[in-house]
């Protein structure tokens, strides 16, 4: 059979609607800077950054650059009992970026497989330090940790989670954080802080020495950006303290400069022991994700195998991949050498007053934000998320794009934006909710 170029039939999308998608297709050609075109020609003005991925903005050729270098020099090597130097710099830089006394970085391809590889080693810590009876895991309502099994099992939004059944057992989640009373709070809200009382309540009902540790995003963002009320990840941190609990932040949407600040740890003032990351961390360009891990986590897994054994039975022919770490030593240069997070953060009043210009509008339900990340919670059409799909699609149209995660909107343009830019982003927003009225 002859070839056809314009057969969409045969790639299977992720997260995609394929039948509506494959009659009317929205293909991207080209991406550049915060702009992409589409394949009749179209500008789109890039609102989330892809999916949060590219702050840098797209098609940087110092990144693509150093790929190709690294793929004439060494394109492939396992990781597996052998190494090349560039991982040793990534997770280097990768250490200097994250909070003290978390110097060790684990590296893998993804967002889900970092949530996997978080949870296995958690479970080996345990081990190690003979705590094993630490069996039960703590997430939270509207929580996205991926979905491989272990994160769709943590995970919290009922469509990723409804078709599979089989989750892992002993997980326990805790209220969202989403309050009628926090409406177009901007920033952290001030109530609802009481909501960590969920852990202690299952301290008391479970025993805190078997939990081993609690999941969760600093800010919940595919949910639609719910910025964790003052104090709550405090209190979080103070239970698991009391009771020998890890604490988990799932940062692979909020780390390298969403908040701010290098990682939303320092942002709200919390140290984790375990941060999961992916998403920015190539600026998009090559997958990849990590897992950074306090010290003390490295060396009791590390000290407890036999000297010259494998100490942790886990990783993937892909881990640390050179490509992808020519790719994050590229990016990490690109966010110091042009202060990006610092960037972020003078950005960050003048693109939230944006956002809230949008509250008159009558489709808008709620507005949140922190930093460089938005959520426009639109009024339901009667079937949750089909408002919000129809409008990620008018909003392609009209040259904007836009993720939503049901009816929310989130915005979380590129920190190299100039407030034009911005100002182009929600005036295509407001026209595309105005097509809906
Ligand atoms: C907090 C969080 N964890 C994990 C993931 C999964 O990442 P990936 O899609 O790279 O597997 C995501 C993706 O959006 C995420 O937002």
């Amino acid at each position: 059979m002859p070839f056809d170029v314009n057969s969409l039939e045969n790639h299977w999308m992720p997260f995609s609607g394929n039948r509506d998608f494959k009659a009317n297709p929205r293909l991207v050609v080209k991406s550049e800077g915060i702009y992409c075109w589409d394949h009749k020609g179209g500008q789109l003005i890039d609102g989330s950054s892809g999916l949060f991925c590219s702050p840098a903005g797209h098609g940087r050729p110092e990144i693509a650059e150093a790929v190709y270098r690294q793929m004439q020099e060494n394109d492939y090597i396992p990781h597996f009992q052998l190494g090349h130097p560039g991982a040793f710099e990534l997770a280097q830089r990768v250490s200097r970026l994250l909070p003290e006394q978390m110097n060790h970085v684990f590296f893998t391809n993804s967002g889900s497989e970092s949530v996997d590889t978080a949870l296995k080693i958690i479970m080996a810590y345990n081990r190690a330090i003979g705590q094993s009876q630490r069996l039960r895991f703590v997430s939270r309502e509207r929580a996205y940790h991926g979905v491989n099994l272990g994160g769709i099992s943590l995970g919290g939004m009922v469509r990723n989670r409804e078709s599979f059944p089989v989750t892992l057992p002993g997980i326990v989640t805790m209220r969202h954080t989403q309050t009628s009373e926090q409406a177009f709070a901007r920033g952290q809200p001030a109530t609802g802080a009481e909501l960590a009382e969920d852990l202690a309540r299952f301290c008391e009902t479970y025993g805190g020495s078997t939990i081993a540790a609690v999941f969760v995003e600093p800010i919940a963002g595919s949910t639609g950006t719910l910025v964790p009320p003052v104090g709550y990840l405090q209190r979080l941190r103070e239970i698991c303290d009391e009771h020998g609990i890890l604490l988990v932040f799932d940062e692979v949407i909020t780390g390298f400069g969403r908040t701010g600040k290098p990682f939303a740890a320092e942002s709200f003032g919390v140290t984790p022991d375990i941060i999961t990351m992916a998403k920015a961390l190539t600026n998009g360009a090559i997958p990849m994700g990590a897992v950074g891990v306090k010290d003390e986590i490295y060396q009791a897994v590390t000290e407890a195998a036999p000297e010259n054994s494998i100490e942790f039975f886990h990783g993937y022919t892909y881990s640390a991949h050179p490509a992808a770490c020519a790719a994050g030593i590229a990016t990490l240069k690109i966010y110091e050498t042009e202060g990006l997070f610092e960037r972020a953060a003078s950005l960050s009043d003048y693109f939230l007053d944006a956002i809230w210009s949008l509250k008159d509008h009558p489709l808008v339900v709620d507005l949140r934000g922190y930093g460089m990340m938005a959520g426009v919670e639109l009024v339901s059409d009667g079937v949750p998320g089909r408002r919000g799909t129809r409008f990620q699609k008018d909003a392609f149209w009209n040259g904007l794009h836009i993720k939503f995660t049901g009816d929310n909107g989130i915005v979380a343009p590129a920190f190299i934006a100039e407030r034009t830019h911005i100002d182009e982003i929600i005036d295509k927003f407001r026209k595309t909710l105005d097509a809906h009225l």
